[in-house]
């Protein structure tokens, strides 16, 4: 559901200039494109995080909150799996290790989910972990804690639809309890109490990143976006927003679909199942590390990051497929990170058939073969003199030979790499070319 982009809006940035310019407010709630910049370097640089959906629907393994709203189970059902979330086996810095070891920089988790039962010691009202659960806890302060000792940044996932609170007005897909227009008092009532969690978890946790979703089921206007926005700023001036903010966030969230074409945005994140749920399910279509190391690649490839999803079951144990994934995750990183982590983007298709990253100086040029791809690998239209062509973790050093240079004219020639079987890597092989200058490619058409 919902992968449209909501992009930082035109609107955003006619507010932020006005913002910028007004001498009445306050410093912190300035938003100017080149501050927006300046906090989300350690996002462009970070490529992969890490999404935990840990709630109530783990008891059953069904779908988080969806389940009742699309009337799979009744609420009262749904409801029912309150008394068996325990935690018991709840470990804050294991989960943390294991982030660390697939190599992530930071992780978001979700503190309320659409059914309403909050993460963590919520004053706005019982629903929540500590309170109407056997487990008792808040699950996301220790969590923050293990997070941050390991220089994790942190995120909290925050849904703004609450399908549990009597005074929202949505509920199950066919019957809602109200509608706005009809009662802005009660609306506001909701207001007030989304607003509040929104204060506590600034207050208590103080996140790096606020990853809101179902912004969809209202506007701006209702959800008061500007005002959401600046009371986060407020608190924590450098807190990046996913644009799940009706317009009001810094980045791109496609859910699921993966971008063909390099999306426009400056900032994007594609979040993505390791199976085909967001919570702890019954499914067994586990997506391979090949597959997960692949898509990662080429989210990377195409300046973006991945947001990669893990569901622990209802006692917090991680299941051991996902625990496989980020472990191969995190060993393909450990050797091939330097063509990951602080990159940019590739080269444009075309002159290479297959993903590619840049040094941020763009002086390395990393190209990556998927699977057992050895022989020779081709690049047209490179502009530049190669210092050194060498394989990631490897010390095999590929020749290579440029074909079809025509001495009369300035049109570059092909550049065939070799690429011995012994050097490949089981997953994904990362060809490092050091040029002489930032990289500089020819885009003609051939010709003259
Ligand atoms: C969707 C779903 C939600 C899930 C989220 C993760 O918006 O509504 O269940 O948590 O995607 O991206």
């Amino acid at each position: 559901m919902n992968s449209i982009n909501r992009l930082i809006s035109p609107k955003l940035l006619v507010i932020s200039i006005l913002l910028s310019t007004c001498i009445n407010v306050n410093a912190q709630q300035k938003i100017t494109p080149a501050s927006i910049k300046d906090k989300m370097q350690w996002f462009a640089d970070a490529k992969l995080g890490i999404f935990i959906h840990a709630g109530i629907y783990a008891v059953d393994g069904i779908d988080e909150s969806w389940s009742f709203h699309n009337k799979k189970i009744s609420y009262a059902n749904y409801m029912k799996q309150l008394n068996g979330f325990t935690l018991k086996k709840y470990n804050p810095s294991a989960w943390a290790e294991l982030i660390q070891e697939s190599g992530a920089k930071y992780a978001v988790i979700t503190t309320k989910h659409h059914d309403g039962v909050a993460m963590y010691d919520t004053k706005m009202n019982e629903l929540s972990s500590v309170k109407a659960t056997p487990a008792k806890k808040d699950m996301i302060q220790p969590f923050f804690e293990e997070l941050r000792k390991r220089n994790i940044k942190t995120g909290a996932y925050y849904s703004l639809i609450d399908w549990s609170y009597q005074d929202y007005p949505g509920f199950i897909k066919d019957s809602s309890r109200y509608q706005v227009k009809n009662d802005y008092e009660r609306w506001n009532r909701f207001r007030n109490f989304f607003q509040g969690q929104i204060k506590e978890i600034s207050n208590q946790f103080n996140p790096d990143l606020w990853w809101f979703d179902g912004d969809w089921e209202h506007s701006a206007e209702e959800w008061e976006s500007e005002k959401v926005r600046s009371m986060i700023l407020t608190k924590n001036p450098n807190a990046i927003i996913n644009g799940r903010l009706q317009g009001y966030g810094d980045y791109a969230t496609p859910e699921q679909n993966f971008p063909v074409s390099r999306p426009k945005d400056n900032w994007w994140e594609l979040c993505m199942t390791t199976n085909d749920n967001w919570g702890f399910h019954h499914d067994n279509n586990w997506k391979t590390p090949y597959e997960v190391i692949t898509i990662f690649v080429d989210a990377v490839a195409n300046g973006g990051n991945l947001l990669l999803d893990m569901g622990p079951m209802e006692d917090g144990t991680i299941p051991a497929e996902q625990i496989i994934v980020l472990k191969e995750l995190g060993a393909w990183n450990k050797k091939n990170g330097e063509a990951i982590f602080n990159t940019i983007g590739g080269i444009p298709q075309g002159h290479y058939y297959g993903p590619s990253t840049l040094s941020k100086d763009s002086t390395n040029l990393y190209l990556f073969v998927h699977g057992n791809n050895s022989g020779q690998i081709m690049l047209k239209g490179l502009e530049n003199q190669i210092k050194d062509i060498a394989v990631l973790g490897s010390s095999i050093k590929p020749s290579h030979k440029i074909v079809g240079k025509i001495s009369w004219s300035h049109v570059p020639g092909l550049v065939y790499i070799n690429l011995p079987e012994a050097s490949l890597d089981k997953y994904v092989t990362v060809v490092k070319l050091t040029l002489e200058k930032p990289v500089k490619l020819y885009r003609g058409q051939g010709g003259l």
